[in-house]
């Protein structure tokens, strides 16, 4: 079926001409990725840093960087390592094959995730304009959920999270440390609740202001969305993937290897 009508002009389109108020054009977008290694890794147990545990022969690192690197939307990864480790974690990314096309710089990080985050994000050139910041300890993220996440923030989010329903209940309690038993003081509605994984992506400088706002002391945000939350700022949903759990207990390793061993045995990697 065929329409002559012409679509009805919009107040908020501009049409053709020129538009002096409106200024230069934006500058193209150029996408890093901020990796958060600087971790020791307690509750994964005695040994190395958990960025540099390895996978099957691998270190976490190295998948995560490689993660990143296989998004074609990621020109420059940024690895924040341990705060005294920085030459350590250069030496092994200099040892494993990583794309070529994608530049890997170190940075020493802090003693908080904030922190680390912080530090990675002053390390960035200037043309860069936009974040996505991800765990080391999530290794396995598959590349369509890295591009899902870069391509909101290219389509003009200002923080995009990869979330995912959950299968427990969860309680809110009054939290005790002396092994006492705790109370429960309510149920949210699971159906509202989403579990939440990176890379999350932003706007360079939102994600900077949400960082410079933020309080440095404490623990520290274990969330950079969460930061940008506090400034008042919309924060939108995207499809997470069960893949891009995070390492944090023994047994998340074991997950993680049969994982690698899966996708070698379904598509040869
Ligand atoms: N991280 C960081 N700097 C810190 C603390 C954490 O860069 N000072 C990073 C970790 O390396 C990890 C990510 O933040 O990639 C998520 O943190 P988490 O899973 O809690 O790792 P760890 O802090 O290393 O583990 P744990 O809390 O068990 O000690
Ligand atoms: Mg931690």
């Amino acid at each position: 079926m065929s329409s002559s009508t012409t679509p009805p002009s919009s107040p908020f389109l501009p049409g053709p001409g020129p538009h002096p108020e409106t200024g230069p054009p934006p500058p193209p977008p150029r996408t890093a990725a901020v990796i958060p290694a600087a971790g020791r890794g307690v509750r994964l147990g005695p040994g190395a840093p958990k960025a540099l545990r390895t996978l099957n022969g691998t270190p976490m690192l190295v998948h995560a960087v490689r993660a990143m690197a296989r998004s074609r939307a990621v020109s420059l990864v940024v690895v924040v390592a341990p705060p005294d480790g920085a030459a350590e974690v250069r030496t092994l990314l200099d040892d494993h094959a990583l794309p070529s096309t994608t530049e890997v710089a170190v940075v020493p990080g802090g003693s908080t995730r904030q922190e680390s985050v912080s530090l990675g994000l002053a390390a960035l050139p200037a043309d860069i304009t936009d974040v996505l910041v991800h765990d080391a300890a999530r290794p396995l993220v598959p590349a369509e959920t890295v591009d899902a996440v870069a391509a909101a923030v290219r389509g003009g989010a200002p923080a995009v999270v990869p979330a995912l329903p959950l299968a427990d209940t969860v309680k809110e309690v009054d939290p005790r440390t002396d092994g006492g038993p705790e109370t429960v003081l309510g149920t949210p509605e699971r159906a509202r609740l989403r579990a939440v994984q990176t890379p999350q992506g932003f706007n360079r400088e939102t994600l900077a202001r949400a960082h410079e706002k933020a309080a440095p002391e404490g623990e520290g945000a274990t969330d950079d969305a969460g930061l940008v939350e506090r400034l008042g700022l919309p924060v939108v949903v995207v499809p997470g993937h069960e893949e891009a759990f995070k390492v944090t207990r023994p047994l998340d390793l074991v997950l993680a290897e049969a994982v690698l061993a899966r996708r070698r045995a379904t598509d040869g990697f």
